[in-house]
């Protein structure tokens, strides 16, 4: 639990590891700039962009993606580790999983689609602090996004999928995202279109089934690479490709932050997550664990299924136990995978129930040493960042979007800046400031001063 790991350990994150390297041992050429959507688009009830929209602006951001290849600057070995043996990348099962990843058909009312939530003109998530999914019911959490997710070790604020194939089965499945009953029912929805029949063949040789389904989903999402960021070209040696400012915000990440134990960002780490679980305060500011916790347990026992865990961590206030309630182990109360923070700026709000508006929020939550509770991390505390530094961090955070989106980065600052210039709802600079030794002090044995 202790935020003082570094490394993974492992043979995948030694894999993964490797590559990241690899990859940024040979920086790819610059991507050329796809035209940016304009907050003028064209939108559907549920206030995402519309299908055709959204498949508009994807053609130009991947333009003619040879799938058969790695991503630019992958050594394919190392690719390798990140495809299933059973769901090799073929073009085939891209084209399918694309289609279906826009399919409004796979939702009970036929309103919703993974593009609904995950919406590629908004970083590839919904940009609300909780989704809405059929009947405009709203979930507890935040949706994180798809870019680069293929490169998590596990999916979910709470980890609870192992897989895209596998994770992609969830949403469909779930009473206030996609509200299907089951599989078959989602199967039937699609399964009179013969193009969808032509489709499944060509794809995986064989009838339409609900497993292949999730596996074409999880290949087109694995082509959703998208790590080519300034920060990244500083990192391989451009010096200018960041501000002055955003360079002393990396420095600040690394030291007196102390983020990096948490978000690891180097050259063979370039996601900025350790994939690992911590309670940094969020779900504490209104929570009552316990008696959360001994819900949890009783209807997890009454109904140990999958389904029935991704329904309680999604639908209601159980979310805030996080990992707890995949491992029902104490320690991990309030505990949430630390996200990649690739392309954070453009996938506001922040935080598993998106309560944090702007970055400038994230950075006074840290500042005041998260929200006390007796299972926060001991890698939080207060850090006594002067408002230089934290828009000196503010502005790394904003260096670690891929150009391709540079336009809606630049939105994102604009907009950012005015919300947090108004209102800096959670700021505490008496509890950042409070007197306390360096963490280094105390485990080297001298007394705290500030209780
Ligand atoms: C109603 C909104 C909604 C819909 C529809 C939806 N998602 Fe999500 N998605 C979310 C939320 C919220 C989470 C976080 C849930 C959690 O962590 O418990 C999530 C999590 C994910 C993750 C995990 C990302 C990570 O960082 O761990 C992936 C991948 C994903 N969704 C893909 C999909 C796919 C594929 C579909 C369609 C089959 C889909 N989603 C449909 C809202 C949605
Ligand atoms: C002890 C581990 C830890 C440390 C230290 C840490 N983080 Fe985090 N970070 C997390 C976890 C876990 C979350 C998700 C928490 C939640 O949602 O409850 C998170 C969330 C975030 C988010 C929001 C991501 C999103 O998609 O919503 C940002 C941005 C972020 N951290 C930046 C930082 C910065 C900058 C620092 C240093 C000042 C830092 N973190 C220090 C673990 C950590």
């Amino acid at each position: 639990m202790c935020g003082t790991r570094l490394l993974h350990s492992g043979p995948r994150s030694a894999i993964v590891g490797l590559a990241l390297f690899a990859l940024l041992a040979a920086p790819p050429p610059p991507a050329s700039a796809a035209e940016e959507p304009g907050r003028d688009v064209p939108r559907d009830e549920h206030g995402a962009a519309t299908a055709e929209h959204q498949e508009q602006v994807l053609d130009k951001l991947m333009p003619e993606t040879d799938v058969s290849k790695p991503p630019p600057g992958f050594d394919p070995i190392l690719w390798a580790a990140f495809i299933p043996e059973d769901n090799a990348l073929t073009p085939q099962r891209v084209a399918l999983g694309r289609k279906l990843y826009f399919d409004t058909r796979l939702s009970d009312d036929n309103s919703v689609s993974c593009a609904t939530c995950h919406d590629v003109t908004r970083g590839f998530t919904d940009q609300r602090a909780v989704s809405e999914g059929i009947g405009g019911q709203l979930g507890k959490r935040n949706a994180p996004t798809t870019l680069n997710a293929v490169l998590l070790q596990t999916l979910f604020w709470d980890g609870r999928s192992p897989t895209l194939d596998h994770q992609a089965r969830q949403p469909i499945l779930n009473p206030v995202e996609m509200g299907m009953p089951d599989g078959a029912a989602a199967l039937k929805a699609i399964g009179d279109d013969p193009e969808y029949q032509k489709m499944f063949k060509a794809a995986y040789g064989r009838e339409m089934n609900y497993e292949d389904l999730g596996r074409a989903i999880g290949a087109f999402e694995r082509t959703l690479v998208f790590m080519d960021s300034p920060f990244r070209r500083f990192l391989a040696g451009d010096d200018g490709a960041i501000s002055a400012e955003a360079r002393t915000g990396w420095e600040l990440f690394n030291a007196k932050g102390r983020c990096m134990t948490c978000h690891p960002m180097n050259p063979s780490n370039p996601l900025g997550t350790d994939n690992r679980f911590h309670n940094v305060g969020v779900s504490a500011r209104h929570q009552d664990f316990e008696g959360l916790a001994r819900q949890a347990i009783k209807l997890l026992q009454e109904d140990p299924s999958e389904q029935k865990l991704d329904e309680l961590a999604v639908g209601t206030d159980m979310s805030e136990l996080g990992r707890f309630m995949v491992t029902r182990n104490r320690v991990d109360t309030g505990s949430f995978r630390t996200p990649l923070i690739l392309n954070i700026a453009i996938t506001p709000p922040y935080m598993h129930d998106g309560s944090l508006a702007t970055l400038w929020d994230v950075m006074d939550h840290y500042n005041k040493g998260g929200e006390a509770n007796p299972f926060l991390d001991g890698g939080i505390e207060p850090l006594a960042l002067s408002e230089e530094e934290i828009d000196q961090l503010v502005a790394f955070l904003f260096t670690l979007t891929d150009v391709r989106f540079a336009e809606e980065n630049q939105r994102q600052l604009g907009h950012q800046q005015a919300v947090a210039k108004k209102e800096r709802p959670i700021r505490d600079e008496a509890m950042a400031s409070r007197l306390t030794l360096p963490f280094e002090q105390r485990v080297m044995g001298a007394k705290s001063t500030d209780q």
